[in-house]
């Protein structure tokens, strides 16, 4: 597969018709909603863990030098907590631009974590599996670290990203372990190199 996947994604057929899809944001798509929505409700999908597994070219690091970026990787009894937003069609043009580098738009079930109605919707997520050419897969959580502080690109610091999510996480109340340990490491090895 290509890195860009733009045309792949304009391909979906399966909202066709519709008015409003509801799309389910779990990294960058949390913090920056760039992007015109109807509706904003916060949301969890099941049988997935959100991991800085995908490589980041064009965002957060180079094609030379790609930072780490998160995309979903299967796990029974899994819930990644995240933002729903009800969006026009016509939005997923941007969003497929600016999703472009591994992530396909995937139809999913996702739970409303709030009190209105409906519960629960399908929609789409964009996921980057492990066949697309930028994925990086697992490393050691310190590795993955030192990668996300020495990368940078067009859309600023690796590291922004990664503590732009955990903040988010935390003032939504969720826990993820994942992108904790990662920021502590982070935090760690700014330390370190303030001190050298
Ligand atoms: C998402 O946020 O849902 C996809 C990954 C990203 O853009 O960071």
């Amino acid at each position: 597969m290509s890195f860009d996947t733009t045309a792949y994604n304009r391909q979906m057929t399966h909202f066709d018709g519709h008015d409003s899809v509801w799309l389910f944001g779990y990294g960058s798509l949390i913090w920056k909603a760039d992007f015109d929505y109807l509706e904003r409700r916060p949301a969890a999908i099941h049988g997935w863990s959100r991991r800085f597994w995908q490589g980041s070219h064009d965002h957060r690091g180079t094609p030379e030098a790609p930072g780490r970026v998160v995309t979903l990787v299967e796990q029974a009894d899994a819930v990644c907590h995240g933002m729903a937003y009800r969006i026009a069609p016509r939005v997923f043009e941007p969003l497929d631009i600016r999703e472009k580098n591994g992530y396909l738009r995937v139809v999913t079930r996702m739970d409303f974590m709030d009190d209105a109605t409906p519960p629960m919707a399908e929609g789409v997520v964009y996921l980057a599996g492990a066949d697309n050419a930028a994925y990086l897969g697992p490393a050691p959580e310190a590795e993955i670290a030192r990668q996300i502080a020495a990368s940078h690109g067009p859309s600023g610091p690796n590291r922004d990203y990664l503590l732009n999510l955990a903040q988010a996480l935390r003032e939504l109340g969720w826990d993820d372990a994942h992108v904790f340990a990662l920021e502590r490491e982070l935090h760690a090895l700014e330390v370190t190199s303030e001190r050298d």
